[in-house]
């Protein structure tokens, strides 16, 4: 079974994965580019990487309309549960577990990671997701380039979703070095275009990253689609 990935804008991801509706970092309302409803959505499973306003997005809402189960840092996972949600699971990074649908560990990402209301959010992450026929996915998250995104493109990766828009994160050029580090067999930039402070020319990136790598790109607009 191939994952299904839809990018809804910024860093919010929806992932079908052998049925399971999975929604990742779901930033849906103040998102200028949401391509979903955060009122109608679906989600079994929601995902964070970290505990920032533009992650957390609509978690605590989506979870409670649909008891859909959050997976995120401990500090993250505690935080959400605190506000009435009452399927939480927390982690720590390379503690790999097996949620049937798919294996899922946290990597470590550099960055921070507040609470909407402040409160600390333990170290922000990167996801790793292992479907059961052995596909990954590793979802950057908000963070700068690091040297041992290496040892995450041992694993063979089939997917990377990266930020591109820079002054938070990884822009352009750093993007750019970590398709090189990682060397997935496809790439998806997001995180970029959603604010006036990260805009980035994703056609320019595409077109570096096809001239310099054997790693495909892949562009999609808010709401489009493909299948890994
Ligand atoms: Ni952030
Ligand atoms: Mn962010």
């Amino acid at each position: 079974m191939s994952v299904k990935v839809t990018w809804l804008g910024h860093a919010a991801l929806a992932l079908e994965i052998d049925g399971t509706k999975v929604l990742v970092d779901p930033f849906l309302t103040g998102n200028p580019l949401a391509a979903a409803d955060p009122d109608t959505i679906e989600a079994d499973v929601i995902l964070l990487t970290h505990g920032h306003g533009d992650h957390v997005g609509d978690t605590v809402a989506i979870a409670r309309r649909t008891g859909a189960k959050v997976i995120a840092n401990n500090e993250v996972s505690i935080w959400i549960a605190n506000q009435g949600v009452k399927d939480t699971h927390g982690m720590n990074p390379d503690g790999a577990y097996d949620f049937g649908f798919a294996r899922i560990a946290l990597t470590i990402a550099f960055h921070s990671s507040s609470m909407p209301d402040g409160s600390y959010g333990g170290e922000p992450n990167g996801i790793l997701i292992t479907t059961k026929e052995g596909k990954k996915l590793y979802l950057a998250g908000d963070t700068s380039l690091f040297s041992d995104m290496r040892l995450i493109g041992e694993k063979r990766i089939d997917l990377a979703v990266l930020p591109i828009g820079g002054n938070y994160t990884m822009g352009p050029d750093e993007a750019l070095q970590a398709v090189k580090f990682i060397h997935p067999n496809a790439v998806l930039p997001i995180h970029y275009n959603t604010f006036p402070v990260i805009q980035a020319d994703v056609v320019d990136w595409a077109r570096r990253v096809h001239n310099e790598t054997p790693s495909k790109v892949i562009v999609v607009d808010p709401g489009g689609s493909f299948e890994v």
